[in-house]
């Protein structure tokens, strides 16, 4: 009798590790599981808040362009060119944009940790741009030319010696009427990557036209003391006056790309400080 319950003790004993041993199996791959999809969230985590980490000028584009009715003027594959040149660069970039307009939200945030600053005609339109995205900067600027004026100005610039390739100079040069003389401090003391001029407008003769705004960012980027060029943006070169200053200043050498109405320059800085009689 003692040695049938020893036999009972010892079944009951070995159904319970058996028992146990099966829930241990059963249970391990499950347990694996758990950690192996731990491991992966908590990489694919790492890895999407390493690459998704939006601004908040980026959020606030998404929103503005999923509500937005109106469509920017310049087309995708306009856009894309200046788009590929700051992923190509590849770090937080000096941006200057002449105008600002339906596509300004979409410059800055294609810049999100770098300098994207904007240079507006009208003050009014400066303040209501700003009032629905007061995270961009941008400034007011005053020019003093007129569309009408650009042949003249043309044809008279290389008499006057303050607008002269060699010695030409921004801040204060009242004398070279092409010059953008009274910009805020910060566009004059930046190295600017990158200048896109879409503006000012240029389709009526009492407009400023775009002249000042090409000879500015010709004489910006040749003033460039850092390694690399500057890229120039130009948009509406369908139009004589963008065309022709554009060739005046920017130069056709300098031309790396051309779409639709879209021209894209890269301008070394000028080396030599010698005089030399022309831009181009
Ligand atoms: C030729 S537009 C370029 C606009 C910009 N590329 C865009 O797609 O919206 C340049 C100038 O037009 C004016 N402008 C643009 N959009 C405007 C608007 N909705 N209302 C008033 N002025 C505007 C600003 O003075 C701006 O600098």
């Amino acid at each position: 009798m003692p040695q049938r319950k020893w036999f009972l003790w010892l079944a009951i004993t070995g159904l319970i590790g058996a028992v146990f041993f099966i829930m241990t199996l059963i249970q391990s791959p499950n347990t694996l599981c758990i950690e192996t999809q731990t491991i992966t969230q908590t990489r694919t985590r790492t890895r999407v808040s390493e690459y998704y980490n939006p601004t908040t000028i980026q959020l606030k584009a998404i929103l503005h362009y999923a509500t937005l009715r109106v469509v920017p003027q310049q087309s995708l594959s306009e856009i894309k060119i200046s788009f590929d040149v700051l992923k190509s660069l590849g770090r937080p970039s000096n941006f200057l944009v002449f105008g600002l307009g339906h596509d300004s939200l979409m410059w800055a945030s294609f810049n999100p940790r770098g300098t994207t600053l904007f240079l507006e005609e009208d003050p009014k339109w400066v303040q209501t741009v700003l009032k629905d995205a007061p995270n961009l900067r941008a400034h007011a600027v005053r020019y003093r030319t007129q569309l009408r004026d650009a042949d003249a100005l043309l044809s008279s610039y290389r008499s006057e010696p303050a607008c002269s390739p060699s010695r030409a100079y921004l801040r204060d040069n009242g004398a070279c009427k092409l010059a953008l003389d009274n910009l805020p401090e910060e566009v004059y003391e930046t190295e600017w990557d990158l200048i896109m001029i879409d503006a000012p407008k240029g389709y009526f003769a009492e407009a400023p036209g775009r002249m000042a705004a090409v000879y500015s960012a010709a004489v910006m980027a040749r003033g460039r003391k850092g390694s690399g060029v500057t890229h120039v943006f130009l948009h509406d070169v369908n139009r004589k006056v963008e065309k022709v200053y554009a060739e005046e200043f920017l130069c056709r050498k300098n031309l790396v790309k051309s779409v639709g109405r879209l021209w894209h320059f890269e301008i070394p800085p000028q080396t030599n400080h010698i005089d030399v009689p022309a831009f181009c």
